[in-house]
This record gives structure tokens, sequence and C-alpha cells, in this order.
């Protein structure tokens, strides 16, 4: 019975507290709002007063700081001229990535027990694929890891790649026996150990199911066999070879090579004698031999040599 009682009292006394009137009540009927750039976009605000019969209207956007768009009945900053209210809803026209963000409808009602009320809206601005950037080698030697890569920084939300060989689809790498790996978030196709086969023409399509996908110009990439700079390399062995007997005749007629103390002086001439060649070539790897003896190619050298054995 107390309890009852108690409860009873609490009631009354939150009635007598309370009006039995409406507040003013601010809401939305889209909190987010996501449309295509370029199109309208209806950010929608609600209201219901209790006895104010003129509530003031405010939109604000919050960037870095908040900016006014409707303030004292007129639209502000790049809002006006291309936005349009309608009791408190407001249509913004032909909407840029700029015009993204957080907007809050404000309603203030002086006359009101509660005299200010809001409610915030996200608008996100889409953006269709813009034809992506396209990044793929026009050559390269059977065996090594290649990549091939497609962006298109633009486009919002992410767009996601396919990529293409001579018009036909790639199939994604799980589904297939593929010597090759696409990730379809970073636009990504990479092959480890690239083949003759994998020659032909390589074309990327960027979508994000807002606008039409858009497709970057094929390329042709071809994968060869031979292999130039091993060639190349092989060539300069030869020529070497050739340096050292020429060298080591001489050398063997001046008696160097009865000398025990002359023979620790053969070898770091030799070094630099294959170490300038290679240079030249931009390819020490690829150097097999360069233990090779290699002895000093003009009687320059020699005499070099000789000072130094002194
Ligand atoms: C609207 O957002 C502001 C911050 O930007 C926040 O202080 C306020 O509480 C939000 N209002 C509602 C109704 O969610
Ligand atoms: C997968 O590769 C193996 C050998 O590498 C081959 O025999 C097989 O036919 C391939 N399967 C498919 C579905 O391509």
């Amino acid at each position: 019975m107390m309890e009852k009682a108690s409860l009873l009292l609490s009631i009354v006394i939150l009635i007598i507290q309370c009006p039995p009137t409406i507040p003013v009540t601010v809401f939305t009927s889209r909190p987010k709002v996501e449309v295509r750039e370029g199109a309208d976009a209806v950010l929608s605000c609600e209201f219901k007063t209790e006895k104010e019969q003129n509530p003031r209207i405010e939109w604000k956007k919050k960037d870095t700081d908040v900016s006014f768009v409707y303030f004292e009945g007129d639209f502000r900053g790049n809002f006006a001229g291309r936005a349009e209210i309608e009791g408190a809803t407001v249509t913004l026209r032909r909407v840029s990535q700029k015009d993204a963000g957080q907007y809050r409808c404000e309603i203030s009602a002086p006359l009101d027990t509660l005299t200010l009320g809001e409610t915030n809206i996200t608008l996100k601005v889409l953006v269709p694929p813009h034809t992506p950037s396209c990044d793929i080698p026009s050559s390269a030697l059977t065996g090594s890891v290649v990549q091939l890569r497609c962006r298109d920084r633009q486009s919002i939300p992410p767009a996601t790649y396919s990529w293409y060989k001579d018009d036909q689809p790639l199939v994604p790498s799980h589904l297939a026996n593929a010597t090759y790996k696409i990730n379809p978030m970073t636009g990504i196709l990479e092959f480890r150990t690239v083949s003759r086969t994998d020659t032909g023409q390589y074309s990327c399509l960027a979508s994000n199911g807002v606008g039409p996908s858009k497709m970057c110009e094929g390329k042709r990439m071809k994968i060869d066999d031979v292999n130039i700079p091993a060639v190349v390399a092989a060539v300069v062995v030869i020529c070497l070879v050739a340096i050292c007997g020429v060298g080591g005749f001489y050398a063997h007629r001046n008696g160097y090579f009865t000398r025990q103390k002359g023979r620790s002086f053969w070898i770091p001439q030799c070094h630099g004698v294959a170490h300038i060649s290679s240079q030249n070539l931009h390819r020490t790897e690829d150097m097999p031999n360069t233990n090779y003896c290699a002895p000093p190619q003009n009687p320059q050298d020699f005499k070099h040599t000789q000072s130094f054995m002194l």
C-alpha cells in the first residue's frame, strides 16, 4: 500500500512540473544523405513548436569550424543562389565534393519551454569512377616479378579494380590456377614469375557502383626469354679472359709469377679491372668470375705495381 501511494505521489509531482504541452522538437527523416556529384541533395529538417508561431531557423555546416548555411532568412556563402528552403528542409542544387560534411538544423523558439532544438545530417557526395591511370610495363623478362598498377584516386567510395587481358577478364586469382595475383582494392596485378604466355594487351576497369565503370587504355606487355644483360656480361667475361691471357703472358715474361711477394698485388689489380668494366655495364651482380685473374693491361699499370712492391 505504501509503495503504491508513493508511486502515485511521484506521478502527481511529475504532472505538476511538466505542463502537458509539446516543447520544440526537431528531427530529420534522413540523418544520412548520399547523392552523386552534380545532383541535388535534400537535407530534411522537421520541427514542432509549443506556442511559438515564428521560430527561428538556422542551418550550419561543420568543417574545421562551423559556418552558416542559412541565417536570418538567407543562404550564406557558396550556398547563396543554389539552395532552397521549404519549412526547415533545405535542398542544395548541384552538389560538389566541397558540400560533403555534417550539417545542423537549429530551431529556436523563444516562447517555448524548451527554446532550442537541433538535428544533425551528414551529407556524403558520391563521385563516379574516373578513367584510371594504368602503369603497365611494355616488356619484361621471363621469370621476373612484374607488377601492373591501376588507380583512380577521385572516385567516392573508392573504386575496386579488375584486369583484362586481350579484352578478356582475368578471373580473380583464387578461382583460377593462375600465375598472377589481383588485388581488387589496390588495383595491383602481380606476376610472381612471368612467362611468355603472359604477353598481351592489358587494361583495367575501375568501378564503384556510383556511375559507369571506367577503363584505362590497353597497353601491350611483351615477355622475352632473351636475357640481354646476361649476354653482355658473358661477352665482358670473355674479353676479360682474353686480357688476362695477354697480361699473363707479359707478366710471365717479366717474371712476376716467380716472385712470391708480387702475387699478392695481382689480386687487387684484378679486382680493379673487373670493377671498372662492370660499372660501365651497371650489372655488377651478373659478373660471374670476379676472382679471375685480370693482370694490368698496359705498361703503366706495370710500373705502378712495381713501385708498389718496392
Ligand atoms: C549534433 O552534432 C553536434 C556536434 O557536431 C553535437 O554536439 C550535438 O549533440 C548533435 N545533436 C544531435 C541531436 O545529435
Ligand atoms: C593447373 O595447373 C596444372 C599444372 O600446373 C595443370 O595440369 C592443370 O590443368 C591446371 N588446372 C586448371 C584448371 O587450369
